[in-house]
């Protein structure tokens, strides 16, 4: 399973991309004006400088003719930039347009089984549903990711990636990896939640505190 990390925050980015687990970046207009980037064009850049992997901008654009001239201005950034572009037939049409060009396309707002097909009729290279905001609405986020990775097996021909976003806890992650999910865009908090178990840190310690009674160093040992 891919991990991307979900942000546009440049000092987290580089932080976890330090940790050799990170495989790509989503970004979106909500992400942008929290991380109070001046220019977003730079910030995409700078994010393709430090990941190698997909990196998603987003179009700001809702019509079809400015999305498809912004979404292209956004693929010249570098090579790994997949352009985001919302569920919409608009978005659709522009997703057709870059994919036919070798361009990645992120399509995000994915709320339902359906609309997923219809991205990857597209050729989008990533189908992005959002668990959290599902069940937000007394919905399971989960059951939809279970229902694309069902439906997309059925057909060779379907190339596009299910990128479980809106992930909100462990749970979520864990849960698309049992369904087999390709990739999950997890925010920085829940990153590091990943890594927590009050049982390491107990084990951990108790390790720390018997070794000093060893009186050895591993490192000075002949
Ligand atoms: C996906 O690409 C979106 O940026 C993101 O996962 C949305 O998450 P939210 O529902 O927590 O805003």
């Amino acid at each position: 399973m891919k991990f991307f990390v979900d942000t546009a925050d440049l000092s987290e980015i580089k932080d976890l991309a330090s940790t050799g687990l990170l495989d790509g970046v989503t970004t979106n207009p909500s992400l942008v004006a929290q991380a109070g980037a001046k220019s977003f064009i730079t910030l995409i850049e700078n994010i393709c400088k430090v990941v190698k992997g997909p990196v998603s901008a987003e179009v700001a654009a809702t019509d079809y003719p400015t999305m498809l001239k912004e979404g292209q201005r956004l693929a010249k950034i570098a090579k790994n930039v997949a352009v985001k572009v919302p569920l919409t037939p608009d978005g659709l049409k522009v997703c057709r347009h870059l994919s036919d060009n070798g361009t990645m396309v992120n399509v995000t707002l994915c709320f339902s089984a359906s609309q997923a097909i219809l991205a990857a009729k597209a050729g989008a290279a990533f189908i992005s549903p959002f668990v959290g905001r599902l069940d937000d609405i007394s919905m399971d986020g989960i059951q939809l990711i279970r229902d694309i990775v069902q439906i997309y097996r059925q057909y060779p021909s379907f190339k596009t990636e299910v990128l479980v976003a809106s992930v909100r806890h462990p749970l979520h992650l864990v849960e698309a990896a049992k369904i087999g999910a390709h990739v999950a865009t997890i925010p920085p908090k829940v990153i590091r939640q990943l890594y927590a178990h009050p049982l390491t840190d107990k084990g951990l310690a108790a390790f720390v505190d018997d070794w000093k009674k060893t009186g050895q160093t591993i490192l000075d040992a002949a």
